[in-house]
């Protein structure tokens, strides 16, 4: 992947939603989406942070985005539904979603992980992805080269002490993954995959390591190639794989 040289004009034409844009990961993705052509929608909860990555690709002269303020924490059925009839009024179209908001929790142990707090990570990593999907696909069935891209991390994929329902989430997020993948491996145009990003210079990496030096991480920026691939056409055939950024 570090060799990949996605062409300059790789996501023209595409339309791209993205959660959690207003900062971290999601903020680069969404930037790096709109270089390589991408008409972005900004979805997140602190609409401030949107409008600031709102600018930021105005000013840098990539196609004009989107924004969508929501929270995934207590957004309901009806609004994922009316989320995907204001995309189909406005575009028409939706060639790609990267569920990238996530919620970091606690580090506790089971034995006295806040039972809310609990509710609420799930909700927002794994309970929200499958609404926003499940409302989506019938408009990124019309596309001819749709993406589905999930975020997934380290404890998705092998169990770690304290890191309670972040890592279930993360877990449950590799099986719809490879669920949804398996369901439309056929007679749609549809990919489905997980990127577990590594390490990464974020405001959750810090609350999660408070005591690291954030220098010697890798920023969002630097981690954009994985993002890229499957977002456009060059991984057309790749899907149910879990891939990693670094
Ligand atoms: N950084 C790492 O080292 C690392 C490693 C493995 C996996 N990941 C995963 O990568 C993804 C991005 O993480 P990050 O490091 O970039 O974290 P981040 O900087 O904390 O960004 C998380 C984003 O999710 C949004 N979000 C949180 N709760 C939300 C809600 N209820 N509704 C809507 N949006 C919400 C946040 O919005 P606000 O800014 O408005 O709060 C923010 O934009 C996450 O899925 C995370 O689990 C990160």
């Amino acid at each position: 992947m570090m060799d990949y040289k996605p062409a300059p004009d790789l996501l023209k034409n595409r339309i791209v939603l993205v959660t959690g844009a207003g900062d971290g990961i999601g903020r680069a993705s969404a930037r790096t989406f709109a270089q390589y052509g991408a008409t972005v929608i900004l979805l997140g909860r602190t609409t401030r942070k949107l409008e600031a990555v709102y600018d930021e690709i105005e000013q840098a002269g990539y196609p004009q985005p989107a924004i969508y303020p929501m929270n995934l924490e207590g957004a309901s059925p009806k609004d994922y539904t009316d989320l995907v009839a204001t995309l189909n009024n406005e575009f028409g179209q939706l060639d790609g979603i990267l569920h990238n908001a996530g919620l970091l929790g606690a580090l506790a142990p089971i034995e006295h992980y806040d039972i809310n707090l609990w509710y609420n990570v799930i909700q927002v990593n794994i309970n929200a992805p499958f609404l926003l999907t499940r409302a989506c696909l019938g408009l990124l069935r019309k596309s001819s080269d749709a993406s589905i891209i999930f975020t997934s991390s380290s404890v998705g994929r092998k169990g770690r002490a304290y890191w309670g329902a972040y890592a279930v989430s993360k877990f449950a997020t590799e099986g719809l993954m490879q669920i949804l993948a398996d369901e439309l491996v056929e007679n749609t145009a549809i990919r489905v995959n997980s990127i577990n990003p590594g390490a990464t210079r974020t405001g959750m990496r810090a609350a999660a390591f408070p005591a690291e030096d954030p220098n010697t991480l890798k920023t969002p920026e630097e981690i954009m190639l994985t993002y890229l691939y499957l977002m456009g056409a060059d991984s057309r055939g790749i899907t149910g794989q879990a891939l990693n950024a670094q």
